[in-house]
């Protein structure tokens, strides 16, 4: 059954308790996640998103409980991609002329998925659907974060339906904000931000504005996954605009990988320098090739400067560091210091590939980087000291 979170209106999703891996294999979710999918009934029924598609028989099962299928007067699909729209063609398959209401772009996206002609309806942004005494007033959100994304406003119960806007991969049964430990809530949504929303920021700031200048009040704010905002639920807002402002806290992050412990040692001797030199900021530090890349994404996003070390091999630099090169590449984070760091035996070139590397991402390049001849002595680890240390100093003063 569905799970009423307002007078006649049901969150009627599917909480996966299993999933440990979304996006295919590219994002980590510990915690699970939960597809949200919500009927409101006034005068007309209106069905607010799907489910993953593996999951399309048990939720058209289960919306077959609450309501005959034949009474859903609109679907709205907030964004195509297949998490939310997956159970679309076992639901259209009940109700195949049943009008879907979505962005221009978003019925090219599920016509490319699907390949079915399905009573589309566009809309855009302040067109409204009249659902009797209340209305859903569309808001578009484009590369927020794909081309068709957008939210939808439900007049007289004060919802924003936000999508993925918002949203965080937690499986919950407690399902409202105020119910949850705050701690694992908000490190899935800023994971969620981080990993997901970073290199549309200037787009962020900008809808967010959009949203808040209509000036209509928001009672709750339910996204399509994990937990409804419904305890302050502006304050996942004022978040997502301080994200958005080049955010960074007072956080050093070092990742690196190592063959025989070398470059291991020079992080960490780096990280004393580090230390020795500001004892106010966080040092974390990660061997990329043990740790989750989104977790350290994560941490990447939080700092104000990171520092990338690999050994040389091949001429090159160790294919973990490069993945997380190229994924924070991809991110486009704005406004961080760094600077690179690597033993070497002959040839040498990892400390230039990274920094160059970096500054194509852009990244303010602090230093040159250093690089150390074989395993480090003594004097090589003081010399990372003291790398460390200006390091620090120089972020310090930046
Ligand atoms: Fe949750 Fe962009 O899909």
């Amino acid at each position: 059954m569905g799970f009423t979170i307002a007078k006649n209106i049901s969150w009627i999703g599917k909480i996966d308790w299993e999933l440990r891996k979304f996006h295919g294999e590219e994002y980590s979710t510990h915690h699970g996640s939960s597809y949200n999918s919500y009927l409101v009934q006034d005068e007309k029924l209106a069905l607010i998103d799907t489910v993953w598609g593996k999951f399309s028989g048990e939720f058209v099962a289960r919306l077959q409980k609450e309501t005959p299928l034949e009474a859903i007067d609109y679907v709205i699909i907030n964004h195509a991609e297949s998490d939310h729209s997956g159970a679309l063609p076992e639901l259209m398959r009940h109700i195949p002329n049943t009008p879907i209401y979505c962005t221009a772009s978003g019925v090219n996206i599920i016509k490319g998925h699907y390949h079915q002609d399905w009573n589309f309806q566009v809309v855009k942004t302040g067109d409204t659907l009249s659902l009797g005494s209340k209305e859903l007033i569309f808001i578009e959100a484009k590369m927020l974060h794909w081309p068709d994304s957008m939210m939808s406003y439900l007049t007289g119960d004060n919802i924003l339906f936000s999508n993925d806007a918002f949203g965080q991969h937690i499986a919950s049964e407690l399902m409202y904000n105020d119910l949850v430990d705050q701690g694992e809530l908000f490190q899935e949504a800023i994971k969620y931000y981080a990993n997901i929303l970073t290199p549309f920021s200037a787009l962020v700031d900008k809808k967010i504005k959009e949203v808040l200048a209509l000036n209509v009040p928001v009672d709750m704010i339910c996204p399509s996954h994990g937990i409804m905002w419904r305890k302050d639920p502006l304050q996942i807002v004022t978040k997502y605009v301080q994200w958005a402002s080049n955010y960074a806290e007072n956080q050093i992050t070092v990742v690196y990988d190592s063959m025989w412990d070398g470059t291991r040692r020079m992080a960490e001797a780096i990280a004393q320098g580090i230390a020795k030199a500001d004892q106010t900021v966080t040092i974390k530090l990660f061997n990329i090739a043990r740790s989750d890349k989104n977790d350290v994404i994560t941490e990447i996003f939080r700092s104000k400067a990171i520092l990338i070390g690999s050994p040389t091999i091949n001429n090159g630099i160790l294919s973990s560091v490069a993945a997380i090169l190229e994924e924070i590449k991809g991110l486009k984070f704005k406004n961080k210091k760094a600077a690179a760091f690597g033993c070497y035996g002959w040839s040498g070139e990892a400390v230039k590939m990274i920094s160059q590397r970096l500054t194509e991402s852009g990244f303010e390049l602090l230093h040159e980087g250093i690089r150390e001849k074989w395993n480090p002595n003594n004097e090589s680890v003081d010399n990372c000291i003291r790398f460390g240390s200006d390091f620090a100093l120089n972020v310090k003063n930046a």
